[in-house]
């Protein structure tokens, strides 16, 4: 599969020949300046949360793509109030076959609400089963018990991870998340948007190598195949 960072937490999954993007959030992002939004293609768009740092360009995405929305029902029909026409409501601990490959809505401790006060459901993350490899998006969370769990539901071949701390999961406890889903390949996300999360990347990149594991934290508009 191939991915693209977009940055903060959103970027761009190609598999069996479907756009997946994932909590679009570009324009406001002063670090993302020189990704044309318009350019973005999406079949489907996956929603972790409500906020702004994740549905920032939600609405104008899905309306000029007509993508279908997968998020908690609160944010999908919220989506439908804002004329979006294609969703998938999900619900916690829910999966769903789709045809590129099999997503499960997992916890995230966190919390969620749309930018105009509208409640967001829990917020959570997404495991995707697929022909081209298994991957686990943590949306914005503490590190968790529940991901313990994961393991026994998929068997990961990357994982991506907030790291920025503060608000979420921070490098250390993104480590310890690691061993809890049993992934050794980690994508960081969620760092150096804004003052709270600027993190000293060649630091963190020890940490995890350090603990056997490997953390990318890509160029934003760099694509990789995972
Ligand atoms: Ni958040
Ligand atoms: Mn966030």
């Amino acid at each position: 599969m191939k991915y693209t960072y977009y940055g903060q937490s959103c970027f761009g999954l190609e598999i069996n020949g479907k756009h997946l993007l994932f909590d679009p959030f570009i324009s406001d992002n002063p670090l993302a300046k020189h990704i044309d939004i318009h350019q973005i293609k999406a079949d489907y768009i996956f929603v972790s949360h409500g906020h702004g740092d994740h549905v920032g360009d939600l609405v104008s995405i899905a309306k000029r793509t007509n993508a279908t929305v997968v998020g908690a029902y609160e944010i999908t029909e919220w989506c439908l109030q804002q004329g979006i026409q294609q969703v998938h409501p999900m619900n916690l601990g829910g999966q769903w076959q789709f045809p590129f490959g099999k997503v499960k809505f997992v916890t995230a401790v966190h919390s969620s609400v749309l930018p105009d006060g509208t409640y967001g459901g829990n917020p959570g993350g997404f495991i995707l089963t697929t022909e081209e490899g298994n991957l686990y998006y943590s949306g914005d969370t503490a590190l968790t018990m529940d991901m313990q769990l994961i393991p026994r539901w998929a068997n990961l071949d990357v994982a991506i991870l907030p790291v920025g701390d503060n608000f979420t999961m921070g490098a250390d406890d993104a480590i310890l998340a690691a061993g809890f889903i049993q992934c050794k390949k980690i994508i960081g996300v969620h760092y150096d948007t804004f003052g709270y999360i600027k993190i000293d990347h060649e630091q963190t990149i020890r940490k995890f190598s350090d603990a056997g594991l490997q953390l990318t934290l890509p160029t934003i508009g760099a694509e990789m195949i995972l």
